[in-house]
């Protein structure tokens, strides 16, 4: 089955935790996308909720689709989030970020009292940090910020090259909040949580890809069906 369809059918399964009156993040990322637009058909035959949009991409979407949407402040907590995740990990341990969008779906996950991922079966790993840890810094003195992560991964026990993300133009990828990411290629990722403390420690780190703790399902869709892990 082509991966778009696994990607659609675990967004389908996520819908099925959404009831009216639900305040929703939404999240963002091609399978995210599947879930708004789901959504949005369930909006047009009647169900009400409100959006909070991960990123200006998921906005934009969402306002196009006639799905309702507010800022975080204006809805406060939320019930859900729905998101895309780049490795699902033992524990549901996250690395998401490839997008970009990881300090507004952190923000926003963190805000509701359920974070659920969707994504294609090939996201779940035994290990994370086959998929490079996005790390999203300030951009006032980035080179010295890139080199004192490197040193944070080593001192967490992890390997590999960091580098500065760019664009298709080659310029430095700016985020929606007007930040750099630094893309850390580590392979594996033996302690999630030391890296996190470590990355946490270094100035100038506004927030990385790692999420721990915070999803409490993930809807796996395969070719065989779709499994959720709890
Ligand atoms: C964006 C993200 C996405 O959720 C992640 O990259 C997965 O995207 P996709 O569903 O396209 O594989 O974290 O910042």
């Amino acid at each position: 089955m082509p991966p778009e369809d696994l990607k659609r059918r675990a967004a389908a399964h996520a819908l099925t935790y959404v009831t009216d009156g639900m305040r929703l993040g939404l999240g963002t990322g091609s399978t995210a996308r599947h879930f708004v637009e789901l959504l949005a058909e369930k909006v047009r035959d009647g169900l009400t909720i409100l959006g909070v949009p991960t990123s200006q991409q998921t906005l934009e979407q969402a306002v196009s689709l006639g799905v309702p949407i507010a800022t975080l402040d204006e809805a406060g907590e939320l019930d859900l989030c729905v998101d895309g995740a780049d490795e699902i990990g033992p524990g549901l341990a996250l690395v998401k970020g490839g997008g970009g969008a990881l300090l507004r779906e952190k923000i926003v996950a963190r805000a509701a009292r359920e974070m659920v991922v969707i994504a294609d079966a090939s996201k779940k790993v035994d290990v994370l940090g086959r998929f490079p840890l996005p790390i999203e810094v300030v951009d006032f003195g980035v080179v010295s910020i890139e080199r004192h992560v490197s040193e944070a991964v080593r001192a967490a026990g992890c390997e590999g090259p960091v580098t500065v993300r760019r664009d298709r133009d080659g310029h430095p990828f700016v985020t929606d909040q007007g930040h750099l990411i630094l893309d850390a290629h580590l392979g594996r990722i033996p302690d999630p949580a030391r890296l996190a403390r470590a990355l946490e420690e270094v100035p100038g780190v506004v927030e990385h890809g790692l999420f721990l703790g915070l999803a409490r399902r993930a809807v796996l869709a395969g070719p065989d069906g779709v499994i959720v892990l709890e």
